[in-house]
């Protein structure tokens, strides 16, 4: 019998209720316990979550419930406090969602904090589990691509919306080598005020330490991705190679041509289907240390840091060297730094998403 691990679920918005609801599904889970700042909102969540136990108050939850799962899907400005309620309840694993931080300061905290715990964490990216993202990256490590020599990932949607997502299957797709200069440039000042503080447009380059080539772009002045209608899966990442390319569309399948020929296939980004398997891989890095879960926090750092870089190289210009040390907060300087200029829109179907943007 596989052991069944009790979980805490902190934040019932859209994405702590697609956790919630994974881990109840799931046998290898009990939904042990739910806590949110709304006791309306609680109240509705344990009565269509099977009453689990609920509190307003996440630790005194924590310290009646001993997860063994921390789990909170919480906005960008709550990270680190739940971070240290994690680290108190003594929860083997932490899973939270992205981005892992605001600044290179909080997330180099939760790094040193969860090592000193020896606390294992999560962080959602969880689009990789879809099968349109995994034929493109069963593709690239067939060789079917030759050398690859290029990845690259761009979303219409803003920068702490989207950016690591994309950095993170570009990581993947590049066999998660070690990024070591970045260079970047943004433009546009309406989100930055926004729940997922951003300029309204960033693009960063990429140098990996294995020679391949990484451009990232987000926001109002990416390409369009013009199969997809919904807005927000207009995400397309993708590598080339000498003997082709293969890419996936997060709204509609993937695409590749190689030198066995042009070839493509179905698929769209689906919580109902990337849920599972994303936390059933909790319970088996839980099992066992070796079976580390693919959306590990030290990955989602090394995409954060990335992230960051490219706010920095806006901020001081030039090519930035990996890895960060601490610094001025990046949205913060980044506010200081961009002009007041409104963004340049690559589709008119961005305007109502960036009101502020050039006529
Ligand atoms: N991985 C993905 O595919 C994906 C998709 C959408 C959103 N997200 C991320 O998920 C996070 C949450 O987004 P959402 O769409 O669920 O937001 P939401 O606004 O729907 O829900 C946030 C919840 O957190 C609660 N909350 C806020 N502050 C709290 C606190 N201090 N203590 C306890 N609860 C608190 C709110 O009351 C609300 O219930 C964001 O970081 C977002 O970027 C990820």
């Amino acid at each position: 019998m596989s052991r069944v691990y009790r979980v805490l679920v902190v934040g019932l918005g859209k994405r702590g209720k697609h956790h919630a609801v994974a881990f109840k599904n799931s046998p290898r889970f009990e939904l042990a316990g739910i806590s949110t700042r709304d006791p309306a909102r609680l109240a509705k969540a344990a009565a269509e979550l099977g009453s689990p136990r609920a509190s307003t108050d996440p630790l005194g939850l924590a310290r009646e419930v001993k997860p063994d799962v921390f789990c909170f899907c919480t906005p960008p400005t709550v990270r680190r406090e739940l971070i240290e309620v994690g680290i108190e309840s003594k929860a083997a694993l932490i899973a939270y969602e992205k981005p892992m931080a605001l600044s290179m300061n909080e997330a180099i905290a939760i790094r040193t904090a969860v090592r000193e715990a020896g606390v294992k964490t999560v962080v959602s990216h969880q689009h990789r589990y879809g099968r349109h993202y995994q034929k493109v990256a069963e593709t690239i490590a067939s060789g079917a691509l030759g050398r690859v020599h290029t990845v690259y990932g761009h979303s219409v949607g803003w920068m702490l919306h989207l950016f690591t997502h994309l950095v993170d299957y570009v990581r993947w797709y590049n066999g998660n080598a070690a990024a070591e200069w970045v260079m970047g440039q943004a433009a546009g000042r309406g989100k930055l005020s926004d729940e997922h503080p951003s300029p309204d447009h960033v693009a960063g380059i990429i140098h990996f330490a294995n020679g391949v080539r990484g451009y990232v772009e987000s926001g109002a002045g990416a390409p369009d991705v013009p199969e997809v209608d919904y807005w927000w899966r207009k995400n397309r990442i993708g590598a080339q190679g000498t003997d082709g390319f293969a890419e996936v569309l997060t709204g509609t399948g993937w695409r590749a041509v190689t030198s066995r020929g042009a070839q493509s296939g179905e698929g769209c980004m689906n919580y109902d289907l990337d849920m599972p398997p994303y936390v059933e891989d909790m319970a088996r890095w839980l099992d066992d240390d070796r079976q580390v879960h693919p959306c590990h926090g030290e990955s989602a750092y090394q995409g954060f840091e990335i992230t960051m870089a490219v706010l920095r190289s806006v901020v001081e210009r030039g090519q930035v060297t990996l890895p960060l040390g601490p610094g001025e907060p990046e949205l913060e300087a980044l506010a200081k730094a961009l002009p007041a200029r409104p963004v340049r829109l690559s589709i008119e179907a961005s305007r109502k998403e960036y009101p502020s943007a050039a006529r």
